[in-house]
């Protein structure tokens, strides 16, 4: 089973690129389902067809449906509520009702990616689509396992929490279960932009964060890249000649980081099968767009380097950035675009301070020197 991801900035194409890469594994003869966990319902627009949180036929071997949290929270209420109380009492606190519940941030996204991850081991599918919505939304569905998972790894630790600790034990290796499915080398998460300078910095950001994460990213799609207007003449071919030329500059730039896929802007809106079927032809050629890209493009690796007292982590940063570093006991904290990700400082280097941090076009570059 495969599983792809499919985010970008708002409004770039990920809903339509995701919904043609489900038809094109479809109609190659695989079993797909394609599902958005967007709160705004755009991929039943996309298909043309009506759709609903259960999973529905589109056509033959594609199904598709809508992720409904906030259904997802009602539905899962009763046993959630079992589950806050007992932790809640383990913390000393009264039982939080189910409004407070449903505020609390991330229980929309937990339950978004827990379905998700239900569907895709439900063995149904060979292939799992998934329209993730626009970034924000999409680093905090990917970093929430991570993120809770270190609450509750303080908790556990606390032996006066006893009950909240069963409880936390029992979330942590749920999180555990969604984290291993997003790390595994059958996900491939594909980052959408538009050939713009702004967009492209987004991307980079995104790509920064969830290579920290470990989340594979296999590729980027540059989609609505205008047509090349080369036989044609008049102000309106210089004006698209002179856009393309912009698009490609700042594609290039992206070229070094991952292969780009790219897809032109079409006249017209590709809605319904035929059309998406037209845009995955042009985005995939003749390659099975369940081929996971691997082997190059940017990975997380970590080296140190202890006579020179140096740590490297290679990641792909966006030019300019800032590293925005914390030491939390053994911890590292790297927060790129909003996303915190620990990772353990090498044993040789516990006992020592950071005393500079740059980054470069190889990652980021950080200094020790020993506590007296
Ligand atoms: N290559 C293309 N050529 C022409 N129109 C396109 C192309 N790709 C997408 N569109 C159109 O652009 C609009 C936005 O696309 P889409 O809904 O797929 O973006 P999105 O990234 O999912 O947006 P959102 O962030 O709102 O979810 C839609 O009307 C879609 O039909
Ligand atoms: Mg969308």
């Amino acid at each position: 089973m495969r599983l792809l991801l499919f985010t970008g900035k708002g409004g770039v194409g990920k809903t339509t690129l995701a919904a043609a890469t489900a038809a094109r594994i479809a109609a190659r003869g695989r079993q797909t389902l394609v599902v958005s966990t967007d709160p705004a319902h755009s991929l039943a627009d996309a298909l043309a067809v009506p759709l609903g949180p259960e999973p529905s036929e589109v056509d033959t071997a594609l199904v598709a449906a809508h992720i409904d949290a906030r259904a997802l929270v009602d539905r899962s209420w009763p046993s959630l509520r079992t589950h806050v109380a007992r932790f809640a009492t383990g913390l000393g606190l009264d039982t939080l009702d189910a409004e407070e519940l449903t505020v609390l941030p991330g229980v929309d996204e937990l339950l978004a990616l827990t379905e998700v991850a239900r569907l895709a081991r439900t063995g149904t599918w060979d292939a799992v689509v998934v329209d993730c919505g626009p970034t924000a939304e999409t680093l905090r569905l990917l970093a929430l396992p991570e993120a809770v998972a270190g609450y509750l790894a303080r908790v556990r630790i606390i032996p006066d929490l006893r009950a909240a600790a069963a409880v936390a034990a029992e979330l942590a290796d749920h999180l555990a279960g969604l984290r291993s499915l997003l790390t595994s080398p059958a996900t491939a998460v594909r980052l959408v932009l538009t050939p713009e300078r702004l967009v492209a910095a987004e991307t980079r950001r995104t790509l920064a964060a969830l290579t920290l994460r470990g989340i594979p990213v296999d590729s980027l799609i540059a989609n609505r890249v205008v047509p090349r207007a080369r036989r044609w003449h008049g102000p309106a071919a210089a004006w698209l000649r002179t856009r393309r030329s912009e698009q490609d500059t700042v594609l290039s730039e992206m070229d070094g980081l991952l292969p780009v896929a790219r897809v032109e802007h079409r006249a017209g809106e590709p809605i319904g099968l035929p059309a998406l079927l037209a845009v995955a032809d042009e985005l995939y050629g003749d390659t099975d767009p369940l081929a996971v890209r691997t082997g190059h493009g940017p990975l997380l690796a970590i080296t140190a380097d202890p006579p020179d007292q140096v740590l490297r982590i290679a990641v792909p940063l966006p030019p300019g950035t800032a590293p925005d570093l914390a030491r939390i006991d053994d911890d590292l904290a790297i927060t790129v675009d909003g996303v915190r990700t620990l990772i353990p400082v090498p044993l040789a280097l516990r006992h020592h301070t950071i005393t500079d941090a740059e980054a470069d076009d190889t990652g980021l570059i950080l200094r020790f020197t020993p506590v007296d």
